[in-house]
Formats: structure tokens, C-alpha cells, sequence
């Protein structure tokens, strides 16, 4: 090793410095800096404290919710994490609806919360809103982006910069009844029961790969409100549980 600087504490000077070391570096022309030492601190202090776990890093998940309106998801994962079921920093809350209940939640909770302005084309996000979108999840260093009732489609360029890390629960067991109303719609077609899906996202409307379903029964005099506030129950065990496991699951934190 020929080092061009060799640094030495404050407790040395380069008289006291061992004749031997001092020869060594001079020979190879290291420069030689005394550090000031600085008071109350020292090697074996800092050593001892890092073996002792201080200044262990975070292994919260670092999470954000997007939702469109009333935020009941978004309070079930807000309980598990206050609870210590759900290990995970909730960084930011967006919605693309100015006053809707999530964010009214957010800010109630002392959660940041952001609207992002979706755009004049109809029900879908401009490419701005899509960009702007991203840009908050990076600022706000997010791992996994969590959907509870964003009822925009997420695209690029989220999608592919949190590949895997984009997930959605859905009101059915998919892949039965995509989009709107799943839950009427199990209703309508006679089934004996209905249930919700936790799924991640990909281009392809509620069809990434499945991490976990819930059934819940369809009862005679159902009526789709009733179903749906069964089937929503449901949702508010399933998706803060899921979310939870999510290390284990070996599902990715980051690209
Ligand atoms: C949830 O039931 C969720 O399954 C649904 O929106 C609701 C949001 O409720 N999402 C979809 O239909 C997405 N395809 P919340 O705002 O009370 O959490």
C-alpha cells in the first residue's frame, strides 16, 4: 500500500508517530496530516456504539398511497403501521382528486400529502400528471407505490421506474370482473361469493401477477352496498397484511 495521505488523530504529532511507520510512509513520499481530535469523541466510542445497533439503518418499508377518494384502505394500512403490524413509513399521500377524504386523512394524521393535478383528457392522467407523479416518489425516496382506490390508469413513467413496486387491491377475485364496480358485478352474474385481490400493476388494467385473494360470501338479500361493504372489510385485513409481508415475500424494494 503507498498511500498519498496518511491521516493520524490528534493524540500523535509527527515526532511521536512510530519511527518505523513514519520512515515507511516518508520512503513512498505520503503526505502525513494530523487530524485535530474532537472532544467527547473517539474510535472505540463510535465502534462500541455501532456494535451496540445505534444508528442501525431504517428497514421500514418506505411507502406511498395514491387514492382517488374516501381513503378507508389508506386508514387500515395508517392503523397497521401505528399498531407496529406494518413495519413502514408512509412518505406521502397523492390524489388526483383536490378535496378528496385521503388527503383530508393524510393531513389529519400529520402525513405529507400532495394533489396532483391529472389533466383536462378525460377520465386519463396526462403525460405531465404521469411525470409529476414519479417525480414525488423519487423526491420522497418511496419503495413501493401503493394504490387504495386510485381510480387513474398509472403508467410510465412509474411503471417502469418502480417495476414489481406498484400494487393494487381490486374489489373481486380476479381475474373475474376487471374495472368498475367488480363487486355488482359478481352480484349480477349470480355468484356465490365475491372477495378482493392484491395484485401488483403492470400496462394491462388490474392484471399483474396475484399476491393474494380474500373470498368473502355472497348472502341471500344482498344488495351490491352491502356486498361491497363485506367485500371492503375484507380489503381493510388482506392489504395492510400483504403489505406487511412484503421483504418476506421477497418482493423488490428497489430497481
Ligand atoms: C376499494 O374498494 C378498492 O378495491 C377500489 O376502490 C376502493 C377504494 O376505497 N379500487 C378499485 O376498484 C381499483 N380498480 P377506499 O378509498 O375507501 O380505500
Amino acid at each position: 500500500i503507498k498511500p498519498h495521505l496518511y491521516a493520524k488523530g490528534g493524540d500523535y504529532t509527527v515526532e511521536t508517530l512510530n519511527p518505523e511507520e513514519r520512515g515507511a510512509l516518508e520512503e513512498v513520499g505520503a503526505k502525513i496530516a494530523i487530524l485535530p481530535l474532537v472532544p467527547g469523541r473517539s474510535t472505540t466510542a463510535t465502534l462500541k456504539r455501532v456494535a451496540a445497533g445505534e444508528g442501525k439503518t431504517d428497514d421500514r418499508l418506505k411507502i406511498a398511497v395514491l387514492g382517488s377518494g374516501y381513503g378507508s384502505n389508506f386508514e387500515a394500512i395508517y392503523e397497521a403501521v401505528q399498531s407496529g403490524t406494518f413495519k413502514a413509513d408512509i412518505r406521502v399521500v397523492l390524489s388526483d382528486v383536490k378535496d378528496s377524504r385521503i388527503l383530508q386523512k393524510a393531513a389529519e394524521f400529520g402525513v405529507a400529502n400532495l394533489f396532483v393535478e391529472p389533466g383536462a383528457s378525460g377520465g386519463r392522467l396526462s403525460p405531465a400528471a404521469q411525470k409529476e407523479i414519479c417525480d414525488h416518489l423519487k423526491r420522497h425516496e418511496v419503495e413501493v407505490v401503493v394504490l387504495a382506490g386510485f381510480m387513474r390508469i398509472l403508467k410510465d413513467p412509474t411503471l417502469t421506474e418502480f417495476k414489481d413496486r406498484v400494487v393494487n387491491v381490486h374489489p373481486s377475485l380476479l381475474p373475474k370482473y376487471k374495472g368498475l364496480k367488480a363487486w355488482a358485478q359478481a352480484l349480477e352474474a349470480g355468484d356465490s361469493e365475491a372477495g378482493c385481490t392484491v395484485h401488483l400493476v403492470n400496462n394491462e388494467i388490474d392484471s399483474g401477477r396475484i399476491l393474494e385473494q380474500q373470498a368473502a360470501p355472497i348472502l341471500t338479500g344482498d344488495t351490491a352496498e352491502t356486498l361491497y361493504a363485506r367485500i371492503q372489510e375484507a380489503e381493510h385485513t388482506l392489504f395492510p397484511k400483504v403489505l406487511s409481508e412484503w421483504r418476506e415475500r421477497g418482493l423488490p424494494v428497489g430497481s
